[in-house]
Formats: C-alpha cells, structure tokens, sequence
C-alpha cells in the first residue's frame, strides 16, 4: 500500500517564469525510508513543502493515504489538522521551527495542541527527550542552545506528534559525528517500527544503512 503518491507534479514560484520541475511521479509505500538527492536548487525543499501542504503543485496530483491534497481540501481545519499530525517535517534551517522559551514547552506544544492531557504531554515530553540526550535541557532556551542542540529540540517536538510520515531536510547539516551517530541509530529504529521516511541527504553510509530507494531531482 502506497503512503503517497505523486501523480506527474509540476511547480513554478509564483511570478517566476522557469518550473521548479516538471511530470514528477514518485510512490512512497508504507513504511519505505525513501533518500532524496539532488544538487543545491534543485527542488527538494519545494518539493518537502508540497508533502507538508504548505504549497501545491501547479500541476499534477498529490495523494496522500488515498486523499487528494489540495489548498481546498486544508481549508477545513479539522482536516488539515488531522494531515498535519501524521507527518512530522524537520526543517533544513530548524532555527525557525523554535519558538517557544522553554525546551520543555516546545516539544510540548504538538502534543497539547493535539489536546492530550497534561499528563499524557509530560509523558511525550520526557520519553523524547530522553530519546534525543536533552532532558538536562528541559527548562533551556531553545534560541541559548547550540546548533546541534536546536536540531535534536526540533527533532523531538516532531517525534512527540508520533507521525506516520518523517521528513527530513538535510539532518545531518551542521552536526558533529556523536550527534550524527545518534540520529542514524534513532532512525533505523524509527523505520524498525513500521514508520515511512523521507530524507534528503547525501550521506553515503546513511543511505547505505537506511534507504530503501534512492530518488534524485
Ligand atoms: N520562495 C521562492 N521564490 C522563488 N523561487 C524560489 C523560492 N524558494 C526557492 N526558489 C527557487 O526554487 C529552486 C529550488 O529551490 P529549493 O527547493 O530550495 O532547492 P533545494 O532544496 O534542492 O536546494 C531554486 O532555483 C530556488 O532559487
Ligand atoms: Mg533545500
């Protein structure tokens, strides 16, 4: 069964005259870690928007779990929030994904936006935290931490929705060999437990360790 499909997309940026690309077809099937590739402007963040609903092919289908996404479709909040928590999308930059004073109250936020109880958040909370080396970091402000601190915050706030999709731009950008070893280990569990991933990279030894195809743009 197909997590996704692309049915020949096409996107151009508003007021641009070149597409960003063209008759794109791909098919993610459950539980698939999909590496993507491609040179730098080659369209991999625009096409990470597109999976995430935040822009729409100027052409062509997205389907995600047999539902056609469109900005129509998103403008029922009841749906877009139901298609937003089942994919959790890890920014190339994570800086702007932190907004909250608190490390604690960012991985927090998904979880009590979903309206778990308190008790129920603090359980993700602390479970992600100690997933990703950051609990002596809980009550830090996201914005005083190191680089590869930001991405594990970033990381964790995506891991507490428990998404059925991972989206990864670039993670290792910026990271030292532990922090990557950690990320590495963390997604092979991830996938392990049944969960669809796609990552774009060109880390040799993680695609050789984690992907199932290999798409380049
Ligand atoms: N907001 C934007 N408006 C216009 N053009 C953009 C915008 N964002 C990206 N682009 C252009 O779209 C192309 C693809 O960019 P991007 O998706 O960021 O590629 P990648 O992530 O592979 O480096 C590039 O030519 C880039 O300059
Ligand atoms: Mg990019």
């Amino acid at each position: 069964m197909n997590l996704l499909e692309l049915q020949g997309i096409s996107f151009t940026y508003p007021d641009e005259e070149e597409p960003v690309f063209t008759g794109l077809s791909l098919e993610v099937p459950v539980g698939q870690s999909l590496i993507l590739r491609g040179d730098n402007g080659s369209g991999k963040t625009t096409l990470f928007r597109i999976l995430n609903g935040l822009s729409f092919p100027t052409a062509g289908k997205y389907i995600f779990q047999g539902t056609e996404i469109t900005e129509k479709y998103l403008r029922d909040n009841g749906q877009a929030k139901k298609f937003h928590q089942r994919i959790g999308y890890l920014f190339q930059n994570p800086d702007i994904m932190l907004f909250n004073g608190k490390v604690y109250d960012e991985i927090a936020f998904g979880p009590r936006q979903m309206g778990l109880s308190e008790e129920e958040v603090a359980k993700r909370v602390e479970d992600c935290m100690e997933l990703f080396h950051i609990t002596h970091l809980a009550d830090k402000a996201p914005y005083h931490l190191s680089g590869g601190q930001k991405k594990r915050v970033a990381l964790a706030s995506v891991i507490a929705l428990n998404p059925q999709l991972l989206i990864l731009d670039e993670p290792f950008a910026g990271l030292d060999g532990k922090s990557k070893e950690d990320l590495m280990t963390f997604l092979q569990q991830w996938k392990a437990a049944g969960k669809t991933q796609i990552i774009a990279t060109h880390d040799e030894e993680l695609t050789k360790r984690l992907g199932d195809a290999v798409y380049t743009m």
